[in-house]
């Protein structure tokens, strides 16, 4: 079997993967036209072209202004149909999906509009497709507390679709203690929690997330390696790091795939996994991702297979269910 299919084949779980982030050119073209919207781009290849971005800002800004076609319950639901049907052909088997609510509730989108489609397209997709879910809210960190809260308090009318509650938009300059509260509101909520840090942002950040948000997992955090005593925290408790590698191609954090730390990390002892972050714009879904590693530093199928495993040990799965996916894996490097 070639590594290509080997790779498409294994079992795998996403766990950072923004569904704002899969909304592909042609859909939000159709999107666009169907809702009315009058878009800068006058064609599916003019907006690809617009999609070379210098950081993470530069990104955001394109990525907030394609999310705005996204206004009725049933455009959330065919971006997450849409990303699922993707999945299940790379054989991922569990997704663990952030959104952004800011993003829509800040132009007039109600709270529910966005959960009640996304949720209803993962509901269908764990029927029809045999992919399992859960829902990760995000905080835009660009914004005050304030909206935090508030959003907070929306989301408590749908306390049993949301597991957990993460962190994302610009790092610099919105450290983690910027929510600090807000996250122990959600902790004592019963959510669990997650936080993008060190994607550019510097390690403090993922100190800050450790300790002020008490977070499972750090989305990134690939500038752990900058400091030495991050390293031993993070090998000593196993904290999971969700790298998305074409991402930090993309957004210049490393200026190629060879040059990327994830190795290095891994040289670590670290728990790290392999996502898409936002495969729409970044050029790959999660089997890309896998497949661009490989090919910068010659992973064998063991080491891709152990890549996988990652993936559900750190998933908010049950012990059975992860030792389920486990067994299946290691028969596949037998
Ligand atoms: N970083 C921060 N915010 C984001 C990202 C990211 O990689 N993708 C979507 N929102
Ligand atoms: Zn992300």
């Amino acid at each position: 079997m070639d590594m290509n299919i080997f790779i498409q084949n294994i079992p795998k779980a996403e766990l950072h993967l923004h569904i704002e982030g899969t909304l592909e050119p042609g859909t939000l073209f159709r999107m666009a036209e169907r809702n009315g919207i009058r878009l800068k781009y006058n064609s599916v290849e003019a907006l690809r072209r617009a999609y070379r971005f210098d950081n993470l800002q530069s990104f955001l800004d394109i990525y907030y202004e394609g999310a705005g076609v996204l206004q009725k319950e049933i455009d959330f639901y065919e971006l997450t149909w849409e990303y699922l049907l993707k999945a299940k052909a790379q054989n991922v088997r569990h997704v663990e999906i952030f959104f952004d609510p800011q993003t829509h509730t800040e132009r007039g989108i109600a709270f529910e509009t966005v959960i009640n489609g996304i949720y209803d397209a993962l509901s269908d997709g764990s029927r029809n497709l045999d992919i399992s879910f859960c829902l990760i809210m995000c905080f835009l960190r660009h914004l005050p507390e304030s909206d935090a809260f508030e959003t907070l308090s929306q989301a408590l009318d749908f306390k049993d679709k949301i597991t957990a509650v993460g962190l994302d938009s610009s790092e610099s300059g919105n450290p983690p203690s910027k929510f600090k509260r807000v996250f122990e509101k959600a902790r004592k909520e019963g959510f669990l929690s997650v936080a993008h840090a060190g994607e550019e942002g510097p390690p403090e950040y993922i100190w800050e997330a450790l300790q002020d948000l008490n977070v499972r997992r750090i989305d990134h955090g690939v500038r752990a390696l900058e400091d030495p005593s991050l390293i031993n925290e993070l090998r000593h408790r196993q904290i999971p790091l969700t790298v998305c590698p074409l991402s930090n191609i993309k957004l210049c954090v490393f200026k190629t795939m060879q040059e990327h730390n994830f190795k290095k990390l891994l040289d670590q002892g670290l728990c790290l996994t392999v996502n898409s972050d936002d495969p729409a714009y970044f050029g790959g879904y999660v089997a890309e991702n896998y497949l661009a590693l490989q090919n910068a530093f010659q992973f064998t199928r063991n080491d891709i297979a152990q890549l996988a495993i990652n993936s559900f040990s750190a998933a908010f799965i049950s012990e059975d269910k992860k030792d389920i996916f486990i067994e299946q894996i290691k028969k596949m490097v037998e």
